[in-house]
C-alpha cells in the first residue's frame, strides 16, 4: 500500500502470489456493448500492468434503473463478458446498486510467480522508456460528449481502449523488463513521475515520438480538454520541465487522461528494439520508444 502500485499482490506459497485490483468508469463512449468493452479491457489492464495472469473477476454495477432501460444494462453486461471470455477470465459474480450515474467495471483476481512481479518502480538510467498504445483518448472522449468528434476517430479510440493489454504483457514477460505501469487516469507524464517515486532517476520523453490518435492536436487546439487534464499538470508541475522548442498543446496532450491506455515499460536499451520489433510483428504496431531514463536532473522529467 505504500507505493501507488497498480494492483495488490498478496504471496500465497513460494511461487504464488494473487493479483487484486478493481476499477470501474463513467461512460466514455456512446455504445453501451463497446463501453462494457472498455470498463473490462481496463480493469484488466492493471493484472496486466505488474505482469500478471487475470483469472477470475466480478461485476461492479451503478445504474439509474429510474431513468434508464435495462437493455442498456444487459449491452455493457455482455461488452464486459465478452471481453473476459477473450481475456480467458471467468466472470464469478458481482455487484449492483442503484445510483443517479451510470458506472461499471470489475474487480480482477490474477496469479503471478512471486519473483515475476513487475513494478512501477525499479527503472534504471540507461533504460529505454517504451509505450504500447497511443494518447489522446480523454480529449477524443470529451470530444465526443460535446458532437466535436467526428466517427472515424472515435472509432480508432475505441479500437485501441478494447484492446487488451495482455500481448504486450506476454511478450514484455518474455524478455524481462526492469518497470512497468499502465497509463491511465494521471496521463503519460503522471504515471511516468510515478515510476520516478523514491529514486534518485529522471527521465526524458521525446513528445514528437509519442504516439497520438488522429485528430487529437486538432480538437486540443478547440480548447478541447477533460477536467482530469489540467489537475494532473497541475499536481505534477513541479516535476516537468517542457523545453520551449515542443508546443503547449503537445505538453498537454501528454497530460491527457487515458482510459484503457497501454503500456510504459522501462528496460535496458539492448532488450529494447528486440520487444519493440516482437511487438511489431505481434500486431502491436503503435508501440514506440519514447524517451529514456537518465540520472539527472535528480526527480525531474525533461519534455524535449
Ligand atoms: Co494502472
Ligand atoms: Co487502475
Amino acid at each position: 500500500m505504500e507505493r501507488a502500485e497498480d494492483a495488490g499482490v498478496y504471496q500465497l506459497t513460494d511461487d504464488l502470489a494473487i493479483i487484486q485490483t478493481i476499477d470501474f468508469i463513467t461512460p466514455i463512449v456512446d455504445d453501451p456493448y463497446a463501453f462494457g468493452q472498455v470498463a473490462a479491457a481496463n480493469a484488466l489492464s492493471d493484472v496486466y500492468a505488474m505482469g500478471g495472469k487475470p483469472l477470475t473477476a466480478m461485476n461492479v454495477v451503478c445504474f439509474p434503473v429510474k431513468k434508464m432501460d435495462i437493455t442498456i444494462l444487459r449491452e455493457i453486461l455482455a461488452g464486459g463478458i465478452d471481453k473476459l471470455h477473450e481475456a480467458g477470465v471467468k466472470l464469478t459474480g458481482g455487484h449492483s446498486v442503484e445510483d443517479e450515474e451510470l458506472k461499471y467495471g470489475l474487480s480482477v483476481t490474477g496469479t503471478i510467480h512471486p519473483a515475476k512481479v513487475i513494478l512501477n518502480t525499479g527503472a534504471r538510467p540507461g533504460d529505454k522508456l517504451i509505450l504500447t498504445k497511443p494518447l489522446g483518448t480523454g480529449i477524443i472522449s470529451t470530444a465526443l460528449k460535446k458532437k466535436s468528434a467526428d466517427e472515424d476517430t472515435v472509432t480508432s479510440i475505441i479500437k485501441s481502449m478494447t484492446t487488451l493489454n495482455r500481448q504486450a504483457t506476454e511478450l514484455m514477460q518474455a524478455v524481462g523488463v526492469h518497470a512497468c505501469t499502465d497509463v491511465t487516469g494521471f496521463g503519460l507524464l503522471g504515471h511516468a513521475a510515478e515510476m520516478m517515486d523514491d529514486s534518485d532517476i529522471s527521465m526524458v520523453i521525446h513528445s514528437a515520438a509519442v504516439p497520438l490518435f488522429p485528430k487529437t492536436i486538432e480538437l486540443a487546439g478547440m480548447g478541447i480538454a477533460p477536467g482530469g487534464l489540467q489537475r494532473n499538470r497541475e499536481f505534477r508541475r513541479d516535476m516537468v520541465e517542457v523545453a520551449r522548442e515542443v508546443p503547449d498543446l503537445l505538453a498537454d496532450i501528454l497530460f491527457d487522461p487515458q482510459t484503457s491506455g497501454g503500456l510504459l515499460i522501462s528496460l535496458p536499451v539492448e532488450k529494447a528494439t528486440a520487444l519493440l520489433e516482437k511487438m511489431h510483428r505481434e500486431g502491436i504496431k503503435e508501440a514506440t520508444i519514447i524517451g529514456e531514463v537518465t540520472n539527472q536532473p535528480k526527480g525531474k522529467i525533461i519534455v524535449s
